[in-house]
């Protein structure tokens, strides 16, 4: 299970990797859209901070392009980049352009058969936006829980993402998600517990220590 945070601002990114949790980032051209400086600042800023997996998404959906911009994403990033493709027919070339080695997200997937897709090409994650799925078709997690089942034990594993509460997460979770993706905001409220805020106050009210 990896947790991974669903942002390219710089500032939230810092203080969740404080918290020690994180096993990367992931980024789509709107999320890099939101932050004020050049993509290419974002991603080599982002990449200083040394996780171990840092996905990008090309803006563009030809294959060809997907392939240019994954070289330069990789030239910032290096070992640690996954590079997102969308389950497009005119995008998939790219998966076999950039090799067996470069780890490859098929992002943005609404369908078991676009996940069965991913798997045949190799991918090493399917990224399925839950609550997406949830708002415009029905069942985000039904779709989940249909992925996990087609995927079994391949090596192509589920990334939920598109997560918009701890519940949400948690539900994806126990539906077949191996990992998540979360908003810095998601991931804050995943520590708060009504019962937890209620006991450590009595301890630090009540209690000592050596201070
Ligand atoms: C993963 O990075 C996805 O692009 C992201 O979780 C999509 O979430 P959204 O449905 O809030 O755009």
């Amino acid at each position: 299970m990896t947790i991974y945070l669903d942002t390219a601002n710089l500032e939230e990114i810092k203080k969740a990797n404080d918290w020690g949790v994180l096993g990367g980032v992931t980024t789509n051209p709107l999320l890099m859209a939101k932050e004020p400086l050049k993509v290419s600042e974002t991603l080599h800023k982002i990449s200083n901070l040394g996780f171990a997996e840092i996905f990008y998404q090309p803006h563009q959906t030809g294959w060809k392009e997907i392939v240019r911009e994954a070289k330069l994403a990789k030239e910032i990033v290096g070992s640690s980049l996954v590079v997102k493709i969308p389950p497009l027919a005119s995008s998939f070339p790219a998966v076999k352009a950039l090799g067996a080695e470069q780890k490859i997200c098929i992002t943005a997937v609404f369908s078991v058969l676009q996940a069965l897709l991913a798997k045949e090409v190799g991918a090493t994650y399917v990224a399925i936006y839950v609550n997406r799925a949830s708002r415009l078709l029905g069942d985000g997690l039904a779709l989940t829980s249909d992925v996990a089942a087609v995927l079994g034990d391949s090596t192509t594993s589920i990334i939920a993402a598109s997560i918009k509460s701890p519940q949400e997460a948690m539900q994806a979770y126990l539906s077949g998600a191996a990992h998540i993706t979360l908003p810095f905001n998601v991931l804050e409220r995943m520590f708060e517990h009504e019962v937890t805020k209620h006991v450590i106050e009595g301890f630090v009210k009540n209690g000592a220590g050596i201070l």
